[in-house]
């Protein structure tokens, strides 16, 4: 009765929400879809903890979400014993960089008087729970190995399930709680994408990658 609360009921409720809430804030909030830039009130830590971070989490989910979407040639990729090794040492070592840029960050808002004043409560509870689901990944990983293969056959059929419309728990319900706990933590900060600046992943300008190049001229005469 739980777990259908927490693995059916709850990422519905989720996806639906935050669903609901972006397509209204950008209707009548566009110019909130984004993650305001504090950059001109500190940027040294800034660089350290947002580059790593950023591109440890996005490799990440790419992994997290291309083993979802082609779960036969994910198997095939880690069916080889030398291949699930490099998987599992370049999944945890990204998972230490994104938490080490992560923690840079927190670090940096609770230490710069500058940019603890415009760290809203939502930005605070965000960089919490990203911490928290991070830690936890870290964790499952490495205490319950070889997760990018088990992977596949708890979480991928579960997801599917819901995708389809056609609930199944049954490989997800005798999960370790910590795992079902890093499962559901991946619903909770999809709740909290729309009210939070984690919104600007919607705003991210992929028309940059098809528009017609520009170029710059200039315009007056040179002066040397
Ligand atoms: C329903 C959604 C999610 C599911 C089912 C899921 C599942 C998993 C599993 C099974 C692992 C272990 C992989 C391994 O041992 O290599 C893992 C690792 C990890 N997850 Fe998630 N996850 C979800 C969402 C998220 C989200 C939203 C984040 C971050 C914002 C995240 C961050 C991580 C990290 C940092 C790791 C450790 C990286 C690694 O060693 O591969 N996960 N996740």
């Amino acid at each position: 009765m739980f777990d259908n609360a927490l693995f059916i009921g709850f990422p519905y409720v989720a996806v639906a929400i935050a669903i609901v809430v972006s397509i209204y804030r950008f209707w009548f909030d566009p110019y909130s879809y984004s993650s305001q830039s504090s950059q001109f009130l500190e940027s040294r830590v800034l660089f350290f903890g947002s580059v790593p971070w950023h591109y440890g989490i996005i490799i990440i989910l790419l992994g997290h979400i291309t083993a979802l979407l082609f779960p036969g040639l994910w198997g095939l990729f880690t069916a080889n014993q030398t291949r699930l090794y490099i998987l599992e040492i370049v999944g945890l070592s990204l998972a230490l960089m994104a938490t080490v840029g992560l923690v840079l960050l927190l670090y940096r808002r609770m230490a710069n008087a500058r940019a603890h004043a415009v760290t809203s409560e939502m930005d605070w509870i965000l960089l919490f729970v990203l911490l928290l689901q991070v830690g936890l990944g870290f964790w499952v990983a490495y205490y319950y190995r070889w997760g990018s293969d088990w992977y596949l056959h708890t979480a991928v059929p579960w997801l599917l399930s819901l995708l389809k419309f056609q609930p199944n728990i049954a490989s997800v319900s005798a999960l370790p709680f910590w795992v079902k706990f890093h499962f559901v933590g991946g619903f909770v900060i999809i709740l909290l994408l729309p009210f939070t600046r984690l919104v600007h992943l919607l705003a991210y300008p992929f028309s940059y990658l098809w528009r017609e190049h520009q170029i710059v001229i200039w315009n007056r005469s040179r002066m040397n």
